[in-house]
């Protein structure tokens, strides 16, 4: 009899055990945001990024900051790097890529992250996407800032006297920049508006209104 009781009352833990280890993964998991902040060079995605990665306890990762890191230490992915971005041009698809992946990886601990500047190819996009799914999650949406030309044009030109940044220092550079996200960048949106989770976001108004339009996004997600 003792045997029974001692059988049936591990075979309850074991389930029980079981049961709470899958309900509270997926729990996890349910709260686990990954984000695209998206939008034209200089319409504040690094700005936001980095106040709303304290508010979310997430990680920003943004490519061109790690770009510039590489630059700074002249290593050999610096100075490959460096050629694209001084002209305002997109960095090759599988330097990139090979580098956000090693970047994500080193986070195990990581709430979501924030992805600012990247994915900005199709390319990029897929294989963002496929490499969540390998780790059992997956984008939980993208927010795009939405700023006029001009705008941009007036906020890197005046960010160029003290930033030190190549890319900001000359108008024609800048140009270049808005129209490489025209073309190669800004058929990301459509790529991720097709599956329902793109969403636009004015980036006009002080830094705290759009702070404030972002985070309630983010909540909503
Ligand atoms: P990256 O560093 O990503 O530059 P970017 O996208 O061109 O954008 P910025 O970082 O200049 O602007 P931001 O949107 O972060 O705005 P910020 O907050 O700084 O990329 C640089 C280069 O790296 C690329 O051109 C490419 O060569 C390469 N690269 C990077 N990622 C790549 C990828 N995935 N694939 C291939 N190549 C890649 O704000 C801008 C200015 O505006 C600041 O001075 C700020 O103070 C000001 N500001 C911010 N908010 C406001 C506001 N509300 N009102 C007024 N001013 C504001
Ligand atoms: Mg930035």
């Amino acid at each position: 009899m003792n045997n029974l009781i001692s059988y049936i009352s591990r075979q309850w833990n074991y389930f029980k055990n079981r049961f709470f280890n899958i309900v509270g993964k997926s729990q996890l998991n349910k709260f686990m945001k990954h984000i695209i902040l998206f939008g034209p060079p200089g319409s504040g995605k690094g700005t936001q990024a980095k106040q709303l990665e304290k508010k979310f306890n997430m990680i920003h990762i943004s490519t061109g900051d790690l770009f510039r890191y590489e630059i700074g230490n002249k290593t050999p992915l610096g100075i490959e790097a460096q050629a694209y971005m001084d002209q305002g041009r997109l960095v090759p698809d599988e330097v990139t890529i090979g580098m956000l992946k090693n970047r994500v990886n080193k986070h195990p601990e990581a709430n979501g992250f924030i992805f600012d500047g990247f994915p900005r190819t199709i390319p990029q996009s897929q294989a963002l996407d496929q490499f969540l799914n390998e780790r059992g999650e997956e984008l939980s949406g993208l927010i795009s800032l939405k700023v006029d030309d001009e705008e941009i044009v007036v906020r890197l030109l005046d960010r160029g006297k003290t930033s030190g940044r190549a890319d900001d220092a000359s108008e024609a550079v800048i140009r270049k920049r808005i129209e490489v996200y025209n073309d190669q960048t800004a058929p990301v949106f459509n790529y991720y508006d097709d599956k329902g989770k793109a969403q636009e976001v004015e980036g006009v108004g002080t830094i705290d209104e759009i702070f404030n339009r972002l985070s309630s996004t983010i909540e909503a997600l």
